[in-house]
């Protein structure tokens, strides 16, 4: 029996961070939404033992498979069940890797929803979201993997129901970027501003909303990678965008588009003037 499963991109359409713990972990408010096209591919296979290969466009910088978050989110299943069984992973990198969309933690969410049926584990979302936040912060809400407002440090997911139909512009310039430092590299913390009820809104009011939000990462990601500064004034220079922003830690930035054609018209531009720079073009 072979399962397989797609790994969306995440996108934080805003992130605010109104807090930080004692173990300097910071607090988080964040609406999280997974575009419905691209992303990583997962399949996985009956095996003897636990093993992962990769293939697509990205697969050269998955590093180490055993620091890999996917195969850590397996044994994690394996010693919290008791499974003996193994399984082949097999890991089709399509988004580019630290670079804000949570391809690492969606690829994890995967695995563990994969291998939950795979070996007839039979644990709840919950269970699996409580176990996927020992292993990053982003996992819980890559589990749900729907559009959710994401608090305290990431455990705390409330999924809001499906968003008007907006068109997203994905772009990422290349370089990676470590979450721990851009964290570091925030200055102040910000107060609550938080949109509600976004199932009810126009297109209109919903990215209005959004434009009085923000990424409280973004200066700071901006002073370590400049970057994202062309990125995000390509995205502006383009036709019809709606709202332009960075997503969680970058180097990944996008725009908002009300129609498709916007969207597809801005990547071509992208694609044009930057032909190194990755793109998706994706419903939310
Ligand atoms: O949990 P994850 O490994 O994804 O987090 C990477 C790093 O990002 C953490 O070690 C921490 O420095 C920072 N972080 C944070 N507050 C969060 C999430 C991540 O400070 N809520």
């Amino acid at each position: 029996m072979m399962l397989t499963r797609f790994a969306r991109p995440k996108v934080n359409l805003f992130l605010h961070v109104i807090g930080k713990r004692e173990d300097g972990y910071h607090l988080l408010e964040s609406l999280v939404c997974f575009p419905k096209s691209g992303g990583d591919k997962l399949w996985v296979d009956p095996a003897a033992n636990l093993l992962l290969t990769g293939s697509g466009p990205y697969s050269e910088t998955m590093g180490e498979p055993a620091d890999n978050l996917v195969l850590k989110a397996a044994k994690l299943l394996q010693d919290e069940f008791g499974v003996s069984k193994g399984a082949h992973i097999h890991l089709e990198k399509n988004l580019p890797v630290a670079s804000g969309i949570g391809g690492g933690s969606s690829d994890a969410a995967a695995a563990m929803h994969l291998l939950n049926e795979f070996w007839q584990i039979g644990a709840s979302l919950d269970t699996l979201a409580q176990l996927g936040a020992r292993l990053g912060a982003d996992i819980p809400v890559c589990l749900h993997a729907e559009t959710a407002m994401m608090e305290g440090v990431g455990e705390k997911v409330t999924p809001v129901g499906g968003l008007p139909a907006v068109f997203i512009l994905l772009v990422n310039p290349g370089v990676s970027v470590a979450t721990p430092t851009v964290f570091k590299a925030l200055k102040g913390i910000g107060g609550n501003r938080r949109v509600r009820g976004y199932n009810d809104l126009s297109s209109e009011i919903f990215i209005e909303s959004l434009q009085s939000c923000a990424n409280d990462l973004e200066a700071g990601a901006i002073g370590l990678v400049p970057e994202i500064a062309d990125v995000l004034q390509a995205l502006k220079g383009c036709k019809e965008t709606e709202l332009v922003r960075m997503s969680g830690s970058g180097a990944t930035c996008f725009a908002l588009f009300k129609t498709e054609a916007a969207a597809n018209a801005a990547s071509k531009k992208i694609n044009k003037g930057h032909p190194k720079w990755w793109t998706l073009v994706s419903g939310i």
